[in-house]
């Protein structure tokens, strides 16, 4: 794959690490964003997510620095460092220093996932991470679920973007994922950071049918570019979370998380084992998309057929917000403007 011409360094809320990861009392690594990461949870429960070097003198803390209470200690020379970054102790002084801080980030824990705020001018957040519950305003919960099922793969050379495309790509799923008729499109609503689309789709039938008789679809909720939510309707219940994070300027990490109901008063081992094979086909179908998707180069400006235009304008344009350059959607304005100047 290219290096993508879109930046690896986008606003939004992303993945970094999956809440079991991090139990009390752990520090656990991570680098996204070409920045080298800790996660530590004190004793109360509370999630920090924080550059991994002592202010100090350098230490990197995920070797050896350990929780104390609310605090994380530095392996070196013990200075402590609270939920904010702040040094709180220097162990043979009287006093802290105050003015130093390691760059933490904002943090939610949602959907058993750690999303951090990643904004290269640090300001803060401004929309909301999408809930795979909550944000489709039906009542629903994870009790209503068998627990949650996970795909990860590490370091794709892949980038957000090409993931969230999928949204408005109706004739990827013919070929990647051989429905038997393209879906149809009913909603597509880019208007805010939190973007909304709806499709119509069937897996089961043959091609003879027409979309107009498909009695199911998918309704997928992005929030930015970072995290997609999906809600099922019309076929066996499920809902998923993808979630991509960049690495450095090259790779990213992929999340992909299942659930699948539960039929109210069928706690069948039987049930469970069709919900189990259910959510690996899910699962299955998705790694077909991260097939193409990690050798993938970024087509821009686009051939796109008469019916693609629309929707892969509309998303386009929507991405370009989340780049720091405010045009990494559409990198072909950047190649024109250095065309000319050579
Ligand atoms: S480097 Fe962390 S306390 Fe010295
Ligand atoms: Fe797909």
């Amino acid at each position: 794959m290219a290096k993508p011409p879109l930046s690896m360094k986008p606003t939004g809320w992303f993945q970094v690490a999956w809440s079991d990861e991090v139990k009390v009392g752990d520090v656990h690594r991570m680098k996204y964003f070409d920045r080298e990461l800790v996660a530590w949870r004190a004793q109360s429960g509370r999630l920090t997510v924080m550059d991994a070097y002592c202010e100090h003198l350098g230490a990197h803390l995920g070797y050896g620095g350990h929780v104390v209470g609310e605090v994380l200690q530095c392996p070196f020379h013990g200075w402590q460092w609270n939920h904010d970054g702040r040094n709180v102790c220097i162990p043979y002084q009287d006093r802290p220093n105050r003015g130093r801080r390691i760059r933490t980030f904002p943090v939610v824990e949602r959907n058993e996932s750690i999303y951090i705020w990643h904004d290269v001018d640090g300001r803060a957040p401004y929309f909301d991470a999408p809930d795979v519950f909550a944000s489709f305003g039906d009542g629903s919960s994870a009790a209503d679920y068998y627990p949650q099922m996970r795909l990860y793969r590490e370091s794709l050379e892949l980038h957000p973007q090409y993931v969230l495309e999928n949204g408005v790509d109706f004739a990827h799923f013919k070929f990647v994922h051989q429905t038997p008729i393209v879906p149809v499109f009913t909603r597509h609503d880019f208007d805010q950071p939190i973007s909304y689309v709806d499709f119509t789709i069937t897996f089961e039938g043959d091609e003879d049918q027409t979309i107009d008789d498909v009695r199911s679809g998918v309704e997928a909720i992005n929030g930015g570019l970072g995290i997609a939510v999906t809600k099922s309707w019309g076929m066996v219940d499920n809902r998923t979370i993808s979630a991509i994070t960049p690495v450095d300027d090259r790779t990213s990490d992929v999340r992909f998380m299942v659930y699948i109901g539960r039929r109210p008063g069928d706690d069948s081992a039987r049930a469970e084992a069709k919900a189990q094979e259910f959510g690996d086909e899910i699962i299955r179908q998705f790694t077909q998309d991260i097939h193409i998707w990690s050798h993938q180069r970024y087509s821009d400006p686009p051939a796109l057929a008469g019916a693609e235009q629309q929707g892969f304008t509309a998303i386009r344009n929507w991405a370009k917000q989340f780049y720091p350059d405010g045009i990494g959607g559409s990198a072909a304005e950047v190649y024109a403007q250095r065309g000319r100047a050579e």
